[in-house]
């Protein structure tokens, strides 16, 4: 994909589902009574993979596009995958259906492609573990394919070490099955999904500050869920919006919860002309539609309890920071050392590519701005996001910028380089 200095970008977007949210639809459907009607489901490749995985569990899933229907089979209605659960690229599906599986009475193994093989699964063994699964690394290196033997699961309370979403819901999702309350604390709240999804499908959850608590269910009971847009895909265009010049663009239908805003708060903060307009709620979840407009921005710290909610944002907010004046600060992020990619290392070095100036620390990176980019040939490292925010940085950035393998923004965006040709003018 190559991409070129831009004009401007005007019009109105609607961005795809939700990701987080789409994969717990498909979930809690899953294990519910009665039908579930999922719409605006998020159609990528991370989302394809959770249903895949389902279906192999006997769960009768029917994908039409944009509705996405899930005949239940109820908390105990999963039968043993013939075959290995194949996660793709989903660090989600891993995590959270390893949750659902610790409780199962059958044993299943769980793998994906190269870089799932390399994310951290210790961080859900021990607390499953503890609640009595037995889930084996095969190639004892903590990391996928997992084997996990399903039993009886006893309810624990866990210190989580990591402000982490898909640690708190593996626990709270074998928290459905285990003898008395299963409860999880973190350093800072982490997106709340599954503690709103669960509410909504009926599940006895309650939040006190950075604590979620599940009591065991009894059933749970499908409906309809309504997937947000995803602000995570948002950024990509809030980034742009802010950046590209004579730009003006309406994102419809954005999800705003504010375990996930933090992007929105960071942008008004340098700065950003940004409006959230027509605040309502859907499925149990805050959303809006936001109107963003070029803007001279200023460099800030971030750091502390905003991170895990801009945690995914964190390689467009370094494209903003080039644009900023002064120095932006990113610190407390370490977890990016291990997502889809080292989002520290990739993005430091490739904006060094670009003649950004940018540094990385152990936890994050300092950025001065310098109101200029040049264009460069990105690896992407098969990393969605990473693509993302350099494209945008090519819209931006002298000369011509070429993002390889370009097509990884199908993880998370499908449509991604359709709306960016779409509003340019
Ligand atoms: C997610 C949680 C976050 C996020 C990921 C999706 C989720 O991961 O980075 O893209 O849906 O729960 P961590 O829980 O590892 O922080």
């Amino acid at each position: 994909m190559k991409l070129t200095k831009l004009k401007g970008l005007k019009g109105e977007i609607t961005v795809p589902g939700d990701k987080s949210i789409s994969h717990r639809g498909i979930m809690l459907g899953a294990l519910s009574e009665g039908t579930t009607e999922i719409t605006n489901f998020l159609q990528g490749a991370d989302c394809l993979s959770t249903i895949s995985c389902f279906q192999k569990m006997g769960v009768e899933i029917e994908n039409k596009g944009d509705v996405v229907t899930i005949k239940g089979n109820g908390l105990h209605g999963l039968k043993a995958p013939s075959d290995t659960l194949d996660v793709g690229n989903s660090g989600t599906t891993t995590r959270l259906m390893s949750g659902i599986l610790a409780a199962q009475s059958f044993v299943s193994t769980v793998d994906g492609d190269a870089s799932i093989r390399k994310r951290p699964m210790k961080r859900i063994m021990t607390p499953l573990s503890m609640m009595g699964a037995k889930i084996e690394s095969i190639n004892d290196n903590f990391c996928a394919p997992l084997r996990i033997t399903g039993a009886p699961l006893t309810g624990i309370h866990y210190d989580s070490p990591i402000a982490s979403a898909q640690v708190k819901s593996a626990i709270l999702l074998a928290g459905l099955y285990a003898e008395g309350k299963t409860s999880v604390t973190e350093p800072y709240v982490s997106r709340n999904h599954t503690e709103l999804m669960f509410r909504y499908f009926g599940v006895d959850v309650e939040t006190e500050g950075t604590t979620a608590t599940v009591s065991p269910a009894t059933k749970l009971t499908g409906g309809k869920v309504e997937v947000p847009g995803d602000i995570s895909s948002a950024t990509y265009f809030i980034v742009a919006g802010l950046i590209v010049p004579n730009s003006e663009i309406l994102i419809k239908n954005v999800g705003i919860n504010p375990t996930r805003d933090g992007i929105i708060k960071v942008c008004k903060e340098m700065g950003g002309d940004i409006t959230l307009l027509n605040e309502r709620t859907v499925s149990g979840e805050p959303i809006a539609d936001i109107l963003v407009r070029s803007s001279s921005l200023k460099g800030i710290t971030i750091g502390g309890s905003i991170i895990p909610t801009l945690i995914d944002e964190i390689p467009a907010i370094a494209m903003l920071a080039c644009f900023a004046e002064g120095t932006t600060v990113i610190k407390d992020a370490q977890e990016l050392k291990v997502k889809e990619s080292n989002r520290i290392d990739v993005v430091v070095n490739h904006l060094k590519k670009m003649n950004a100036s940018i540094e990385a620390t152990e936890d994050g990176m300092i950025i001065e701005g310098t109101g200029h980019l040049t264009g460069a040939t990105i690896e992407t490292n098969l990393d969605h996001r990473i693509a993302m925010s350099f494209a945008i940085a090519g819209l931006v950035a002298e000369g011509e910028t070429e993002i390889l393998n370009g097509e990884v923004v199908t993880i998370s965006y499908p449509t991604f380089y359709e709306d960016i040709k779409r509003l340019a003018i």
